[in-house]
């Protein structure tokens, strides 16, 4: 099945839709089947997986090791390093051992997890000297808001980023308030986390009624409405095959003029500067 890509570098082209992470690992007897839904989400075309060090403790890099067992190739992984491992040493010692439980010999895109007090110059050095050791392919940032993500590309080799992942759903419109458009003068692709809001987007009435018209659940209005354009990446959790079936399905949605303006009525976008959330 091949899946709308989108291009983050030149010649890289990922998946409009991933797969999200936080929580698996958390509890052994459901690795097997975590493992299992990320392996049926690649078969579909969600190849893009994205964990980090601290979901589970680093469990949810093993369940990811797990799911990728014989078929590494077939897939592009984000991982994140903790803002207090950010220094110089901490960056690589944190990779390294990301790297051994993800069971691999190279990262996709390695994303500084969230603004920490490690001066971002080093952060970047010791980015940069992963990619040169083949450690990682690519890096970027998470829940950097605008000023931060300006500071942050304006210092040598901040222009590298490619990513910048943030909390981004029809409840969560703050990034539209100046960051999107900073992320695209940066070459930044921005990535959606909890597109679903973590499934409580479920009850949300404007989306139960536009899920009503196209005959689709409101999780998959809210997925849809996510990438509407094209130039948002999501990376949905689902730990079971029908949730990522269904993510799947959403991408066939088309929210028409009335649909996204009904959203609009219901859910506005900001009106005045908005500081990003997060999770
Ligand atoms: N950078 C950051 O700071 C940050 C912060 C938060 C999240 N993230 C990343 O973004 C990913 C996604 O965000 P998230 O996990 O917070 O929330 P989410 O993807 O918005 O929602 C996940 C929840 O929705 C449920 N779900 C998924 N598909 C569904 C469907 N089709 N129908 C009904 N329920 C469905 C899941 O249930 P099941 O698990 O039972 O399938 C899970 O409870 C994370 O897993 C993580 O990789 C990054």
């Amino acid at each position: 099945m091949s899946l709308p890509m989108i291009e983050i570098a030149a010649g890289e082209q990922v998946p409009l839709l991933g797969q999200g992470t936080w929580h698996m690992g958390e509890r052994p007897n459901r690795r097997e089947e975590e493992a299992d839904a990320l392996r049926f989400g690649m078969d579909l075309g969600l190849t893009l997986i994205d964990t980090a060090e601290m979901y589970a403790d680093g469990g949810a890099e093993e369940v990811v090791g797990q799911a990728l067992s014989g078929q590494r190739d077939r897939a592009f992984v984000v991982s994140k390093v903790y803002p207090f491992n950010a220094d110089r040493n901490g960056v690589i010692t944190a990779c390294e051992r990301s790297l051994r439980r993800l069971d691999t010999d190279f990262i996709d895109l390695y994303l500084l997890h969230w603004p920490g007090s490690v001066p971002v110059a080093e952060t970047i050095d010791a980015f940069r000297d992963l990619k040169v050791d083949g450690k990682i392919r690519h890096f970027g940032v998470s829940n950097f808001d605008t000023t931060e993500l300006d500071e942050w590309c304006a210092k040598p080799g901040g222009g590298e980023t490619v990513i910048n992942q943030i909390l981004y759903n029809p409840s969560r419109r703050e990034a539209e308030w100046q960051l999107l458009e900073a992320c695209r003068g940066h070459g930044v692709m921005p990535m959606a986390y909890s597109p679903l809001e973590q499934g409580r987007l479920h009850n949300v009435p404007v989306l139960r009624s536009v899920a009503e018209k196209h005959g689709v659940l409101p999780l998959q209005v809210a997925l849809a409405w996510v990438v509407r354009n094209q130039n948002v990446i999501a990376i949905p959790k689902a730990a079971s095959r029908g949730h990522v079936q269904a993510n799947v399905e959403a991408l066939d949605i088309r929210l028409d003029e009335t649909d996204l303006a009904a959203i609009d009525s219901a859910l506005p976008p900001p009106h005045r500067p908005s500081p990003l959330p997060m999770l």
